[in-house]
């Protein structure tokens, strides 16, 4: 019996895990950040701290576990927000500390990709996979649950934030990635064409799409003040159409460089509709098998905290109380190597 933990962002998140399956998951997710348009990180701590002793005790008693009987205490170490993981991962080693029972500090990353084995069928080693979230979008060969190779990565937004700010210039609230889902499902795709990323490798970037999209609204707005109302759904079906094509681009070459057949995607971006159905067409048209988190655990959630949690205390895998959390993906360096 495992308890996880997550705080990296704006979700205060806590789930039991029974011998490997999902007992009970609690996500509390921030409201507040919406006003800002964009999570404000000293909010986001100060509200982990008033809630996780709430998220943590829900989750157990949910799941009917008594704290005296989990075997372990597994947290996001990281990448995050600093003040947001401090909270998180302070209660994680106190609790560990109090129980007697080992600490087990997550990777985040990682964590999205251990989504891929909370339900079947599972991809089986090595597989490819595609993590597309707030705050990272990178192209992975994953050959275990600890070691996996970043093979491609944005040069500069990620794509949720490519999202995020697509939905704010068309003033939808934060996060965006849901509201340009469910317009685009009405929009027409084929309205506007916005230009395509070129990027050497296997590598994004969506900072040039991002600005040719500013200012196309800009442009447009100032002919016709009601241009943002009157075509919304199409510009957020033509650009959710451009930011999906560019995605998938990079991901077909990937699949043809390294000859695997297994695709995945994790991540809050893994929940659009247009990515699943685009990848449903790939997976006939090339003979992919292809793997989706359900979509309960495509954006933060601890239930991933926890399944990753699980792999690494079965290899014995624990954190000393005496580590800290880390913000950024550790060894820039050899960060090719591994995640
Ligand atoms: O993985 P996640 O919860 O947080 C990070 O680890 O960063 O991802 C959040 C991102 C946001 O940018 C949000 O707009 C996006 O996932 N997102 C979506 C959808 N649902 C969430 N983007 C596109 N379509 C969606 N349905
Ligand atoms: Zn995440």
């Amino acid at each position: 019996m495992l308890l996880g933990i997550e705080s990296s962002c704006d979700e205060t998140a806590a789930c039991v895990l029974v011998d490997g399956k999902v007992r009970e998951n609690v996500v509390i997710t921030q409201q507040i950040h919406k006003e800002y348009g964009g999570v404000v990180p000293e909010i986001a701590s100060r509200l982990h701290e008033k809630k996780i002793t709430a998220a943590v005790q829900e989750a157990l008693e949910g799941a009917h576990v008594h704290k005296k009987h989990l075997t372990a205490v597994a947290v996001t170490q990281g990448p995050g927000l600093m003040g947001a993981l401090l909270v998180g991962f302070s209660f994680a080693k106190a609790l560990a500390w109090s129980l007697d029972i080992p600490l087990v500090g997550v990777h985040h990353l990682q964590a999205h990709v251990a989504t891929l084995f909370l339900q079947r069928p599972y991809p089986t080693f090595p597989f490819l996979c595609l993590l597309v979230s707030g705050g990272h979008t990178q192209l992975l060969q994953v050959d275990s649950h600890q070691r996996m190779s970043i093979i491609g990565r944005t040069k500069d937004d990620s794509v949720g934030e490519a999202f995020d700010k697509t939905a704010r210039l068309l003033g939808l609230p934060y996060p965006g990635g849901t509201h340009i889902d469910r317009l685009a499902q009405q929009g027409d795709r084929e309205k506007f064409t916005f230009p395509k990323p070129s990027v050497p490798h296997l590598d994004y970037s969506f900072s040039g799409l991002k600005t040719a999209f500013l200012y196309f609204i800009k442009e447009n707005t100032r002919r016709d003040a009601t241009f943002v109302a009157c075509h919304i759904k199409d510009l957020a079906a033509s650009m959710q159409g451009a930011l999906v094509e560019s995605l998938l681009e990079k991901l077909c070459e990937a699949a043809d460089k390294t000859a695997m057949q297994q695709i995945s995607v994790v991540g809050g971006v893994a929940a659009n509709s247009y990515l699943r159905q685009r990848l449903q067409q790939l997976q006939k048209e090339k003979n992919w098998q292809v793997f989706f988190p359900a979509l309960a655990y495509c954006t933060d959630n601890a239930a991933m905290v926890a399944m990753q949690g699980y792999f690494q205390y079965k290899e014995g895998i624990f954190t000393p109380l005496t580590d800290t959390p880390f913000a950024r993906q550790k060894n820039e360096a050899s960060v090719h190597k591994h995640v």
